[in-house]
């Protein structure tokens, strides 16, 4: 199956520009993303009780519909809709009637009859939650969890909450990408988020091979030196190889990837004394990053992991008070905060 996402994604917002479904951060206003990271902000300190739930989303049904393996979002999603009280229901694709030939569209079906609030999408295919989005009823909100080399919105926003919590907000900042920039779903949406929250340069780095033709239309500064990308960023992104989507000819072998773009801390003197190191997960150690690096002291991949909860916590609040919202515009969702 081949879907391509639309040109828009105006399907997201309600239309008084609430987000009704979270598909992809293009085309979402910077007050709408600054509200994210505001509201995942009031939900941080909910991990930190001694009963981590609040009761937004009591009642609500939330399904997790994951095509492609997943540790980080997966988990983060589920225990997100947890802390909101949501009931959820993992579907294991695998053990599904996926398997006896169902179509997504009459999994889907078979779900809303259940009664489901919520799908948590994650699919090979670029553009599978717009298809979902465009086809589920009124009462259901979707969320992309990541769709092929398309888009990864909620990873790009936690990605963002972590930045300006270390560097406290994004004016003058230098940002450097690096490593297989053309498989990634995850720095296109970052590449989105940071121009449009105001990051002062986005750069790519990465062999001419993994850049994507289209790069300079993302607004970023391309690089295929390390030393010269990283010179005085103030955030390091490494991004895995994603070598199950990969033509062998792109990589002439791992160990000469390392060489040239793994992150070392000798790499790192490049960028500024007080640099901090991100990566979305899952790292290839010695790679793209030497755990030397993604152990240090500079490195916040697993605070990125932590306050990705409370970003699902906000994203999955929204989208479900923007739901209500067009279903009830006199009364505005009950779970507006
Ligand atoms: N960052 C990320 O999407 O990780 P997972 O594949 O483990 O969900």
């Amino acid at each position: 199956m081949t879907l391509a996402p639309p040109p828009s994604s105006r399907v997201q917002l309600t239309e008084d520009g609430k987000l009704r479904h979270f598909l992809s951060v293009e085309h979402v206003s910077r007050s709408l993303l600054e509200e994210i990271l505001d509201t995942a902000a009031s939900f941080v300190d909910v991990g930190g009780r001694a009963i981590k739930k609040v009761p937004l989303l009591r009642g609500k049904t939330v399904v997790n519909l994951f095509f492609e393996s997943s540790t980080r979002t997966r988990s983060t999603f589920e225990l997100a809709a947890k802390r909101l009280s949501a009931d959820v229901l993992n579907l294991d694709i695998s053990k599904s009637a996926t398997s006896k030939g169902e179509t997504l569209l009459d999994t889907l079906r078979n779900l809303e009859a259940m009664a489901a609030d919520m799908f948590v999408v994650r699919h090979q295919d670029s553009g599978a939650p717009f298809f979902i989005a465009n086809e589920v009823t009124p009462q259901v909100a979707v969320i992309n969890a990541g769709d092929g080399r398309h888009a990864h919105p909620t990873q790009a926003m936690l990605d963002m909450y972590t930045i300006r919590h270390y560097k406290g907000g994004f004016a003058g900042l230098r940002v450097a990408i690096v490593g297989d920039i053309l498989h990634s779903r995850v720095a296109r949406s970052q590449a989105h988020a940071l121009n449009a929250l105001g990051a002062a340069e986005v750069r790519l780095i990465g062999p001419r091979t993994l850049l994507p033709v289209d790069a300079e239309g993302l607004g970023v500064t391309v690089f295929t030196d390390m030393a010269q990308g990283l010179k005085d960023v103030d955030v390091v992104i490494m991004l895995r190889l994603q070598k199950e989507r990969m033509d062998s000819a792109l990589l002439p072998s791992e160990g000469e990837f390392f060489r040239l773009y793994g992150l070392t801390n000798e790499k790192l003197r490049h960028a500024k004394p007080d640099a901090i190191v991100m990566h979305p997960g899952p790292i290839n150690r010695g790679v793209e990053i030497a755990s030397e690096v993604a152990d240090g002291p500079r490195s916040v991949i697993l605070n990125q992991v932590t306050f990705g909860i409370a970003v699902r916590m906000a994203v999955m609040s929204m989208a479900i008070s923007g739901q209500e919202s067009s279903q009830n515009p006199e009364q505005g969702g009950e779970h507006g905060r």
